[in-house]
Formats: structure tokens, sequence, C-alpha cells
């Protein structure tokens, strides 16, 4: 297989020239070339700050601190076919949802090729791809056994049958699944099909580990998405990041706006990435990860709750059966809970293989601790008026 990315990304895209600015040249001195407001930000509150320049467009720093992190925290660490991570593997959004709409605009032609997605799964791909007037092929996730991993198998032969999918998105681990995909299914795409990208969302992995960013050295095909959203807690500076070979990353951050990433974002952002905030972010995580144990333990030991949860244990949340599936019972018991005790969970019945389902993010201590009293109490009314 010789994997060509010039045929897998559209050739206006491949052979972009990425906007150019005098700040790439000169950054220092009486800067007069940006059209600017020399006078400073209008607020006075912030009439001190360097808010009234436009940002720096690479995020050079973030990028090299970053990609050192997953380098340290690697599986691959002593494999000789994966090479260290560098800034130039790099690109980022605004969220990793701008990632996932410039991976989808990067390589796919409106209205004639197509994306595989593995339902049930996060619906960003969909909305994405319709807005850019891209079919959606589906595969579903195993669900017959519970694992939720990716059917193999059944997405080759879509592949090898449809040469208009250019992309993969594979959600590991998964929403609204909490499984993380095994990664010798993932690479398994990767060794059998060179006709597009597999587009893997980490949205989650630092609550389980196990990252595949490292592996864009090694398969040109490969895509990691990841975000400071979730372990990192920085959901309100909205930054994504989208990890590839470098000739991909050049292409991607040659498509992007020059200056998609604010002032604030961007010193947020690295902040989050120095070593004891890194630590932070590591303890928050296991933390997260205790408490899941904890609600999953009191969940599924009430009556009216499955034994099992649904899918995996692999991000910050969990999917808990209703009743063996009972869609109307899950329904009203995710509207009384916000109506009347003011705990928000998602409703995700409707997905397919969670029927019953309530998916619920885990919270702080107290957080957790009001959801299991309201939950047992509204769970219990709801079902004896519905046993009468
Ligand atoms: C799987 C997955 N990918 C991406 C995102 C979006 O992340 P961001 O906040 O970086 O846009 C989410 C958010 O819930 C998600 O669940």
């Amino acid at each position: 297989m010789v994997f060509e990315l010039k045929r897998i990304v559209r050739p206006k895209i491949y052979n972009l020239e990425p906007y150019r600015c005098a700040r790439d040249d000169f950054t220092e001195g009486i800067l007069l070339d940006a059209n600017e407001n020399a006078h400073g930000p209008t607020p006075v509150e912030l009439s001190k700050s360097n808010l009234h320049r436009y940002p720096d467009p690479h995020q050079l720093e973030f990028k090299t601190a970053m990609t050192k992190y997953r380098n340290k925290t690697s599986s691959y660490i002593n494999d000789p076919t994966v090479r260290p991570l560098t800034a130039d593997n790099l690109c980022l959004g605004v969220g990793s949802d701008e990632s996932i709409d410039a991976i989808i605009r990067a390589c796919c032609v409106p209205g004639k090729e197509k994306i595989l997605v593995l339902p049930p799964t996060y619906s960003m791909y969909s909305v994405c791809a319709n807005i850019n007037d891209i079919e959606v092929v589906q595969c579903p996730l195993t669900i017959s056994d519970g694992s939720f991993q990716m059917d193999t198998e059944a997405v080759l032969t879509i592949l090898k049958n449809d040469p208009l999918i250019k992309l993969v998105f594979v959600t590991s681990p998964g929403n609204p699944t909490g499984a993380k995909i095994k990664t010798c299914l993932i690479e398994k795409v990767l060794q059998n099909w060179d006709n597009g990208l597999v587009v893997v969302d980490e949205a989650y992995v630092d609550f389980c580990g196990g990252s595949t960013a490292p592996l864009v050295t090694k398969y040109p095909s490969l895509v990691t998405l990841q975000t400071l959203s979730k372990s990192f807690g920085l959901a309100g500076i909205r930054l994504g990041m989208t990890y590839a070979t470098a000739e991909l990353a050049r292409i991607l951050n040659a498509m992007k706006a020059p200056y998609n990433i604010s002032s604030l974002a961007s010193e947020y952002a690295l902040k989050a990435v120095q070593e004891d905030n890194l630590k932070k972010m590591e303890a928050t995580s296991k933390v997260i990860n205790e408490e899941k144990m904890r609600l999953l333990k009191e969940l599924t030991s009430l009556d009216y709750v499955d034994d099992q949860y649904v899918g995996g244990l692999d991000a910050n949340f969990l999917l808990i059966r209703i009743n063996g599936g009972d869609n109307a019972l899950a329904r009203k018991l995710y509207y009384q809970l916000a109506t009347q005790s003011g705990v928000v969970v998602r409703f995700r019945g409707n997905e397919l293989g969670c029927s019953g389902c309530l998916r619920i993010t885990v919270g702080t201590h107290e957080e957790n601790t009001h959801l299991i009293k309201y939950f047992k109490e509204t769970l219990y009314k709801l079902a004896k008026e519905q046993l009468k």
C-alpha cells in the first residue's frame, strides 16, 4: 500500500499558499502594518493589555510544550517505528469542532464525496458533513456484545466498495459510549486502506491514556483530534488540536483563518501546558475517575437501573440504562431531575444501541452526592407511578 496525501486532499487545498502578513517577518518596532488601533483597547479595564494587536497566528510555544507532553506520556516510547511528535505535527482550531469541519473541507468535494461514521457517535461529524454537502455513510459499532468497539471487517468492506469515502471518524473513547476503541483495530484499518484518512477523535483520552497521537509519525493516513475542553477544564477558551503528518498539518495550517486562536485563548492554553498545571490535569482526571466508580456503584445498585453500565468507563461520564431500556421512564427521569432537582443529565435513549440510556457527566463530589440522592428519589417515585 502506498499512501499519497495528494490523492486525498482536494487539489486547490493541497496547493494552497498560507496567508502571509508583515508580522511573519517583523514583530518589533512601530507597528503600522495591520490596521490595528494604536491607541489601545477602548474598554478602560483592558487599556493596559495588548488586545489591540492581532494574536500570534502560530502558537509555537504551546505546540512545542503540548507535543513534548504527548511524547513523554506516549505508549510508543520504545517503538523504533514511531518518531517523537514536534510542533510541525500540530494545527490548532477553535475547539475540536472547528478541527472536524476543517478536515472535512480539506478532503471532501461537496456534492460528491463522503465520510464514514460509526454510530452511536458524536453528532458534529454529520452536522459538519451536512453543512458542507458531504454524504454520511454509517457502520454501527458492535452493539450486540455490549462492547461498542469498531467492527473492522465491516468498516473495511464498506471502504473497499466505496472509493468516494475519504474520511472515517472514530471516536475513542466514544461519546456517548465511553468506550476506548482498541488501538489494534484502528491500526488494522490504517494498514488495509489507503484511499483516505482515519480521524481518531480523542476528546476524552486523558481519562484513560493510550493516545494514538504519536502514531501519526508512523501512519501518514492517521489524524488524531484532541481538545482542552475536557481533562484540561478549558471548554470556554475553545482550543482543539489536530495531530497529523507535517505534510498534512502544513496544509491545515494554510487553510485556517490566520488568527483563529485569540490572544486570550493562546495565553490560557500556554498556562495549561506548564509542568505543574499538567500535573494538576492528571490529578483532576484521577479524581474524576474515582468519582466515576463511586457513581457507578451507587447508581447500578438501584432498582430499575440495569446492573451493567453501557459501553465503557474510559471517559468522564457514565452511560446508564434504565429498566432494561425503558425510554419513557428514562425520559421522564431526565426531565424531572432537571426541572425539580436542578440536575441536568443527557437523555441518549434515541441513539443506536442506547435505548433507555442517560449519559451522566461526573461532577464534583458534592454534585455527585446530590445527583445520587435525587436520582434514586425521582426514579423510585416515577417507577411507582408507572406500575400503578
Ligand atoms: C467526541 C467529542 N469530540 C469533540 C468534542 C468537541 O470538543 P471541543 O469543545 O474541543 O469543540 C466533543 C464535545 O463534547 C466530543 O464529545
